[in-house]
């Protein structure tokens, strides 16, 4: 079940319509770029064929015509057709032989062997599938094959190198508006945490000053004046979340045991009492990580409450510190819960994921965005077996020692 949580922000949307317009923008311009150049390369290829025709005209009738013609005229006609032009035409006469225009050779080469290359040429150019040109000579009919000039050549790669250029605006583009997405989306959480422990303040100072009118109340029972002062206190630590990850947390060296130990404590007589916690550590003693407490108990207050939810109330966790690879520190969160199917493993960490009832789908979100974006560390699911359990890794950097 994926449940998106609706934020009424209109700029998601705008954003959409810009990433719909930019991604038309980049079709139209590859799609105008093809049919231009496909326009273009069709009219060189007629005028190259013509050209080609011209010069077989010209041989014909030279080779056909009595002495009166002018034979120079001819060729210097010839001549002028194939200038400036890089069209390879290989000209196979009555005997088989093959004369060529516009194909290198070095003069070295005895007649023999010129023959030879001009036989490979000749299978290079009727694989480029222009067919060759008939001349009838009258008692035989000879044929000139041509191919293409390097121009045309290069036109045909054109539009792929447009499509390369196209592709990588698009490309950048894309990177650029799913950036700008992100940020914006920070500000949103940013914008409502801060707004949150604000608005959190003001009446949490005055039931403080409340409780303390209470405390001096001979009527009131004062079990009712400590329970008022937990929930308080309950309170006040939700401000502090907020407020922190409103703002950029400040972190502390704290020793990592410890803290995990003593929230533990005070998560147990929160949840169910058939769930059990072991805290084991192969950590030095008092191995400090740079947290900061509020953020830091938050996460293992999602992660142990994702944990019993998945063991329905009864089962055993483990939490095991240990020190990994690279210099980090793991805090290894295991549960002998339902476990994680394969398909959910890469959607548990989106905002809007869950599968409970009244799950908001937030808390691993939040809890990996406290982990890499504040502690530059990580977070993600070591193993998960269904109807096994599951582990969820937390990795902090460990602290150089000073
Ligand atoms: N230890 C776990 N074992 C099995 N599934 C888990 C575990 N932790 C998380 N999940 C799955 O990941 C989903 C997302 O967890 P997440 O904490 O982000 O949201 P949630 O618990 O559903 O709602 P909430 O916003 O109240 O925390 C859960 O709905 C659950 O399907
Ligand atoms: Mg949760």
């Amino acid at each position: 079940m994926f449940k998106e949580v609706s934020l009424p922000l209109a700029f998601y949307n705008r954003d959409t319509w810009l990433k719909v317009a930019f991604f038309g923008v980049c079709v139209f311009m590859a799609g105008f770029s093809l049919y231009f150049t496909d326009g273009l390369v069709n009219k060189l290829e007629e005028r190259e064929k013509q050209q080609i025709e011209l010069y077989a005209e010209t041989i014909r009738y030279v080779m056909t015509s009595d002495e009166n013609a002018d034979i120079n005229f001819f060729f210097e006609r010839i001549k002028k057709i194939n200038e400036n032009n890089t069209i390879p035409v290989i000209w196979k006469d009555g005997s088989g032989h093959l004369n060529s225009i516009n194909i290198a050779m070095s003069e070295s080469l005895s007649t023999e062997e010129k023959q030879t290359l001009l036989q490979s040429k000749l299978q290079e150019i009727i694989a480029e599938n222009n067919k060759p040109i008939e001349m009838d000579m009258g008692f035989q009919k000879e044929y000139i094959y041509y191919g293409n000039s390097k121009l045309l050549k290069l036109l045909r790669y054109y539009p792929l190198s447009q499509l390369l250029v196209v592709l990588i605006i698009g490309f950048l583009g894309y990177i650029f508006f799913s950036y700008s997405r992100r940020a914006e989306q920070n500000r949103v959480w940013v914008g409502l945490a801060k707004e949150t422990a604000h608005q959190l303040g003001t009446p949490l100072s005055s039931l403080t000053a409340w409780v303390e009118i209470l405390r001096n109340e001979q009527s009131i029972n004062p079990e009712i004046v400590v329970e008022l002062s937990k929930d308080i206190q309950r309170l006040e630590t939700i401000t502090t979340r907020f407020s922190n990850i409103g703002s950029m947390p400040i972190l502390k060296e704290e020793d990592l045991e410890e803290l995990i130990s003593s929230f533990i404590s005070y998560l147990k007589i929160r949840i169910s009492t058939k769930v059990h916690i072991e805290i084991k550590s192969a950590l030095i003693a008092n191995q400090v990580a740079n947290v900061n407490k509020y953020l830091f108990e938050w996460v293992i207050e999602n992660v142990c409450k994702n944990a019993v939810d998945a063991m329905g109330g009864t089962g055993d966790m483990l939490i095991y510190l240990h020190e990994g690879k690279n210099n980090q520190l793991y805090i290894d969160i295991s549960d002998t819960g339902k476990g994680i199917p394969t398909a959910n493993l890469s959607k548990v960490f989106a905002p809007g994921f869950s599968t409970k009832k009244r799950g908001w789908g937030l808390g691993l979100t939040l809890a990996k965005r406290i982990i890499e974006n504040y502690h530059e560390g990580k977070l993600s699911i070591k193993s998960s077996e269904l109807n096994k359990g599951t582990t969820f890794r937390i990795s902090l950097p460990k602290p150089a020692v000073s």
